[in-house]
């Protein structure tokens, strides 16, 4: 069961005009909330980010934050399965193809729910392999947008090497991943790009900076070099769906000792014990670190 326009209806029956601007032009934005035991994980703060990206692509949010999350307990109990990633995107409607805005059409929105699949135990035991590549994406990365030929044509370099992300620098400067926010460690000093219009607001990380800010973990949000990723201790990535994840290859290259981190093993408690605190505090409350 999926939703489109207004209705519940399976995702054979979904359709979309081909005059949609996403379709033409890629032009809407989406989100992807992780949903554990049938919870919704930082749903607000997931809609605060779909409303601020609806707000600078000036698209017209078709429903409030309470109807918003209606429609996502309301899908999320529709499924089958317990854990979810729950996708949305809002598109800016079918239109004359023209790249000026049109005026007055209504915005196409489109939900699904999948099982969501976290990294299993094995790979976060040993860690993750990650390849580098320059970041050539626009410079909007904090607008979560559909438009994701380069973030996908970036993702694709490290698929081919077999490895689980791509690394993006930009003017020898971390910026995030192709689908994660990244994350250092050098002695015992946690660091990761401040939010600027370089990379995307992410929720996981916002969540790992809380944690570590309860728990006395130092963490710097600066500038972090291509020298400073390549001389780290630990590199994390973050993701909802990857949530923590070390990264123990760059380019085929050790990262520290090779191995996960004794940070990256706290973090990755934190992060699992908060999941536990939210679901036990069910849907409809809000949780801090
Ligand atoms: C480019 C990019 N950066 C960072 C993230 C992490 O964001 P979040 O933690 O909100 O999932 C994502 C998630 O899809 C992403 O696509």
């Amino acid at each position: 069961m999926v939703f489109l326009n207004g209705r519940f209806l399976p995702i054979e029956e979904a359709r979309v005009p081909v005059l949609d601007r996403g379709f033409i032009f890629g032009d809407g934005v989406y989100e992807l909330v992780p949903v554990y035991s049938r919870v919704p994980f930082r749903l607000d703060e997931h809609l605060a980010r779909l409303e601020r990206s609806l707000g600078e692509v000036r698209i017209q949010n078709p429903y409030g934050r309470g109807q918003w999350r209606e429609l996502v307990y309301r899908l999320v109990d529709a499924q089958p399965f317990e854990d979810q990633g729950v996708y949305f995107q809002v598109t800016r409607g079918v239109a004359k193809r023209d790249h000026a805005l049109p005026q007055g059409i209504e915005p196409t929105v489109f939900m699904m729910a999948n099982p969501l699949v976290t990294p299993p135990a094995e790979l976060v035991a040993r860690g993750a392999a990650a390849i580098s590549a320059q970041d050539y994406r626009w410079l909007r990365c904090d607008i979560k947008s559909i438009s994701l030929l380069g973030n996908c044509l970036l993702r694709q370099v490290s698929a081919e090497a077999g490895a689980v992300e791509t690394i993006l620098f930009r003017d020898g400067k971390l910026t995030e991943a192709s689908a994660s926010n990244v994350f250092i460690v050098k002695g015992g000093v946690i660091a990761s790009p401040p939010k600027s219009h370089l990379i995307l607001p992410g929720i996981t990380y916002d969540v790992v900076c809380e944690l570590a800010a309860a728990n006395a973990l130092p963490l710097e949000l600066r500038e972090v070099t291509e020298a400073e990723v390549r001389g780290a201790d630990e590199v994390w990535v973050t993701s909802s769906s990857k949530e923590v994840l070390a990264v123990v290859t760059l380019d085929g290259a050790p990262v520290g000792s090779g191995r996960p981190g004794p940070v990256f093993g706290r973090m990755h408690r934190l992060y699992q014990d908060f999941k536990e605190k939210v679901m036990r505090a069910g849907k409809r409350e809000a949780v801090s670190a």
